[in-house]
């Protein structure tokens, strides 16, 4: 049983919690967020706070949202978390007006494939932001 609060990154225990979290699935794999910068959200079991997400305002397409990051301890995978974490970041996305939600993915089949679950199609952004080989992920919410 899992449950997912939207949460407020400028507490210093909330921010401890997010950067654990990032270390723990990310290694150094990606630069840690400023946490700060956005909105954020856990997923905890129990007491215990096993995934996050977050969003932020893209730079890259217009009125649209960036998920800029999710991450799953590995004992919690396959229990369909990155799936529910993107579901709130698009419920936000709708709610604040945004059009659409832009992500990437790279050499990750695993997120990929969750992003063509929940919907979200491959395009070619004016201005690519990451590596040659990156995937990039566009879901319009309306
Ligand atoms: C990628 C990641 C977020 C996926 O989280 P998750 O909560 O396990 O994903 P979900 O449960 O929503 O989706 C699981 C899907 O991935 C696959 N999967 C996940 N864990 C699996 C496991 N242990 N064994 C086999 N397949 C697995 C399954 O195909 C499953 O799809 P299905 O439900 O249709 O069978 C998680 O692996 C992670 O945190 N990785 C490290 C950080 C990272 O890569 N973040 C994403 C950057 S783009």
């Amino acid at each position: 049983m899992y449950r997912i609060r939207i949460v407020d990154a400028s507490e210093d225990d909330v921010a401890d919690t997010l950067a654990d979290l990032h270390q723990l699935t990310f290694f150094d794999a990606a630069a840690m967020p400023e946490f700060d910068l956005g909105v954020w959200w856990l997923a905890y079991h129990g007491e215990d706070a096993v995934a996050f997400a977050g969003v932020v305002p893209s730079t890259h397409v217009r009125n649209g949202g960036y998920f800029s990051r999710v991450g799953v301890l590995q004992r919690h995978w396959g229990h369909g978390l990155q799936r529910r974490l993107m579901r709130v970041v698009e419920a936000r996305g709708r709610r604040i007006g945004w059009d659409s939600i832009v992500s990437d993915t790279t050499d990750n089949a695993v997120s990929a494939n969750n992003f063509i679950q929940a919907g979200y199609r491959l395009f070619e952004p004016e201005t690519p932001w990451a590596w040659a080989h990156t995937l990039y992920w566009r879901k319009w919410l309306h």
